[in-house]
């Protein structure tokens, strides 16, 4: 036997009717705000990832699926989106009428780590991206949107987790005195670390590591290396919030795992996720457009969600929808030879928007009923020798135990 490869999964029916409510709602909510869909390559050049998000995070170091194409050119499999918009947006010229462009997507993304419960090497993402405006009130609609996201898919107990990394002035002050404090503990910090004290330091505070975890825990903030620029966005992102009502704790160790971000970062967790705690996440990126090659900066930011980890917080909370697949009708023949009628009479139903199935697998009467029965259907069509001879049909009312006779030409006026 051939199985899925380690860290997949296949959602198989009874499942994906939960899945398709998501993306109803993702559809639904997005539109409301004025977002449209977007739909880019799942895989890429790989210079599209490692120049956008970045050579020193976990993400480009350590979990993505690259590979040589046959011609030799390298390939990758999507680990995110955002560096794939962008991508997408230069290579169309799409923002430079400078109008402010809203994307929203869903689909498969892969990385390359220790499958466990809510982590999956082929997983799925919610997101979307607001891009041209670098004024703080689009920070504030990006996390309204991913705050009635959540709230749409019916998860309202959860942790909004903020902060700023500030402009780039603030962050290479704050890089200074991040290399400072942490070279005087050098010896304590994981080899990666070390690394990093070198070329990224920001990435030890989201380092996984307990060496780091504990040697960050008084480690500078940033919050006391704003300047007035980056200070006044940071006000302007709360003020927004609180005008709207959105609940949020600034966490000032948090920088996400991807080195794009600039200004505004926030993270959802919930407490119903086990160590995989943080269901969505993004900030503002002003400078990727340019990594990604662009002669002009386009502000944007935007923000993802994991959808198995949605998932996974409804079943914890006991908060699955009620999803309704059973047919409408079943059509039950006395005889095979009746099939093709009854095939006839289901295209009737079907265009009158009824869910209509019958037997394909030439069973006794008895058995179409019992799965009727199981299927829970609200009518049984019964086609037997007298009917077809009267060119009419039983139709059986299975809530009320009702049987009607009705003549074929009639069937559109039954009052199903
Ligand atoms: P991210 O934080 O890397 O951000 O991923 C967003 C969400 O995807 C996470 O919060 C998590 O729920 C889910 N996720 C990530 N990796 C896995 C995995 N291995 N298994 C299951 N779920 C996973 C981004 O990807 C950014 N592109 C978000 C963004 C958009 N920032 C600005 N715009």
């Amino acid at each position: 036997m051939i199985n899925a490869i380690r860290g997949t999964k296949d959602i198989l029916p009874g499942e994906v009717e939960y899945w398709q409510f998501l993306e109803d709602k993702f559809r639904e909510v997005s539109e409301k705000f004025g977002y449209g869909e977007i739909r880019t390559p799942i895989f890429e050049p790989t210079e599209v990832f490692s120049r956008g998000i970045g050579e020193e995070t976990d993400v480009v170091n350590k979990e993505m699926y690259t590979f040589p194409d046959r011609k030799g050119d390298s390939i990758t499999l999507r680990p995110e989106k955002t560096a794939g918009i962008v991508r997408a947006i230069l290579q169309h010229s799409l923002a430079n009428q400078g109008a402010a462009l809203k994307y929203w997507y869903f689909g498969p993304f892969f990385r390359y780590e220790r499958p466990q419960s809510g982590r999956q090497r082929q997983f799925h993402q919610y997101g979307a991206e607001c891009i041209n405006s670098p004024y703080p009130e689009s920070d504030v609609e990006i996390i309204d949107l991913s705050d009635k996201i959540t709230k749409a898919a019916g998860i309202y107990e959860y942790k909004l987790l903020l902060n700023t990394l500030g402009n780039a002035s603030t962050r290479k002050n704050y890089r200074y005195a991040l290399v400072e404090f942490f070279r005087s503990k050098a010896e304590e910090l994981s080899e990666d670390s070390r690394r990093r004290l070198e070329t990224n330091p920001l990435r030890i505070l989201d380092s996984k590591d307990e060496r780091d975890i504990k040697c960050s825990e008084d480690a500078p903030n940033i919050l006391e290396y704003l300047d007035d620029e980056s200070q006044e966005h940071f006000e302007k992102v709360k003020e927004g919030l609180d005008l709207l009502q959105i609940n949020y704790e600034i966490k000032p160790r948090l920088v996400r795992g991807l080195d794009y971000y600039c200004h505004t970062v926030f993270e959802f967790q919930s407490t119903a996720l086990g160590a995989q705690d943080s269901f969505g996440g993004g900030g503002r990126y002003d400078g990727l457009f340019e990594q990604l090659g662009s002669k002009k900066p386009y502000p944007a930011v935007g923000f993802a969600m994991g959808v198995e980890r949605m998932l996974l917080i409804l079943q914890k909370i006991d908060s699955l929808p009620e999803i309704k697949t059973n047919p409408d009708i079943y059509i039950v023949v006395s005889d095979h030879k009746f099939s093709n009628e009854a095939q006839k009479i289901a295209l009737r139903l079907r265009e009158m928007h009824l869910r209509t199935v019958m037997d394909l697998q030439r069973r006794s009467m008895k058995a179409q009923f019992r799965e009727a029965n199981k299927m829970n259907v609200k009518y049984v069509i019964i086609l037997g020798d007298e009917e077809i001879a009267k060119q009419s049909v039983q139709i059986k009312d299975m809530d009320k135990g009702e049987q009607t006779e009705i003549s074929l030409d009639q069937l559109n006026k039954y009052n199903f």
